[in-house]
């Protein structure tokens, strides 16, 4: 693989209607797995994992804790916050690569347990960069008078797709949801801009072969362990890094800020070394990052949006204040968006 991913050209948003988050949630498992948990399972270290990656533990969903159950916990935060009831969502999107099965949505069964009867519901496939990408569809259906209040959802069962013998990859993700409820709101701050970009040509480097049409779910293939996680991490480290890089440019230079504007920035949450090698190149010092990667590792979809909730909910973000987010995933997928909070 030697070409780069370019991120397209611009697409500019000039909103006719200010679309803001309005309330977040998040939600992650009670049971905590620790590096030293991972030694007892593959020849791994604390040191290691801790040196490559900054993580050091991540959450496990119990057996019959599902992506939807997650979901709606998170969801329910946000409406908590936001001060609304189920009956006022008009959308609900979740963002996910482990859904409850391959249909109905996640979205459905989110919609089921919460009680969101008058909403139309679907899931959104861009690995990690699911939430933005769903963020930007809110904006979208908002924008153009279409819904009043979307729910976005970011979750995941990663714990179901990880090959627990492989310790390239097991030692990197976890469990959890984020939510964020998005809603005209006349004359407040809101989403500036947001940009997404893909390139299949890379969709080797990250993906779970198995469980589609492709290569279905039979005893072969199961004891092949092809419905688990493959990723060349070095390949998906470099593509991260430039394409984390582009979208941030890009979205910057659509909302017309400088990255010396951005009072946090909030990357996907994969790996600490990814972050730093960003923050250099945008000149940005790493205490501008919002980062907690080391109590959950890499959640996937679910790692911005628990992020965005707990920089909220600490009081990480002013009013007014420009907040950058940046992730980038399996397919290749990347997006970008710029909030005014
Ligand atoms: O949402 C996107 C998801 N994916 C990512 O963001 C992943 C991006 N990639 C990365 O974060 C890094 O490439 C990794 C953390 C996956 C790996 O770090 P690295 O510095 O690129 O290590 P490496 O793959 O070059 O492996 C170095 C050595 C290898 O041993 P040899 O061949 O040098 O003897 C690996 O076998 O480390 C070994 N290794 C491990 N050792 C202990 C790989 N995984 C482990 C492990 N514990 N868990």
């Amino acid at each position: 693989m030697t070409k780069a991913p370019q991120p397209r050209s611009p697409r500019l948003h000039t909103p006719k209607r200010s679309v803001s988050i309005v309330g977040t949630g998040s939600y992650v498992p009670e049971r905590v797995v620790t590096n030293a948990d991972l030694e007892k399972l593959v020849e791994t270290s604390d040191e290691w994992i801790v040196t490559r990656t900054g993580i050091r533990e991540r959450r496990i969903a119990a057996a019959d804790e599902y992506t939807s159950d997650m979901g709606a916990k998170a969801a329910q935060a946000a409406m908590d916050q936001a001060g609304i009831g189920p009956e006022e969502i008009d959308l609900i999107l979740v963002a996910t690569v482990s859904p409850d099965m391959a249909f109905p949505s996640t979205a459905c069964f989110v919609q089921k347990i919460i009680g969101a009867k008058n909403a139309a519901c679907f899931d959104i496939s861009a690995a990690c960069s699911g939430f933005l990408y769903a963020i930007e569809i809110a904006q979208q259906f908002i924008m153009s008078q279409t819904y009043n209040t979307v729910l976005v959802i970011g979750s995941e069962k990663l714990s179901t797709l990880v090959d627990w013998t492989d310790r390239n990859t097991c030692v990197l993700f976890g469990d959890g949801a984020g939510a964020a409820i998005l809603r005209n709101r006349k004359g407040a701050h809101g989403v500036i801009t947001t940009y997404m970009g893909s390139d299949g040509d890379f969709s080797d480097i990250l993906l779970m072969p198995g469980g589609g049409c492709r290569v279905p779910i039979t005893k072969d293939n199961v004891e092949q362990r092809l419905n688990t996680i493959k990723m060349s991490g070095k390949e998906v480290y470099k593509q991260a890094v430039n394409v984390m890089l582009k979208a941030a440019q890009t979205a910057l230079s659509q909302a017309g800020l400088k990255s010396e504007d951005l009072a946090c920035i909030i990357p996907h949450q994969a790996n600490v070394r990814i972050i730093e090698a960003i923050a250099e190149r945008m000149n940005v010092p790493m205490d501008r990052f919002f980062i907690n990667l080391e109590r959950y590792g890499n959640t996937s979809a679910a790692s911005v949006a628990v992020a965005l909730d707990e920089a909220n909910r600490s009081g990480r973000m002013k009013i007014g204040d420009y907040v950058l987010l940046i992730v980038f995933g399996g397919g290749l997928t990347w997006a970008s968006s710029v909030i005014q909070w």
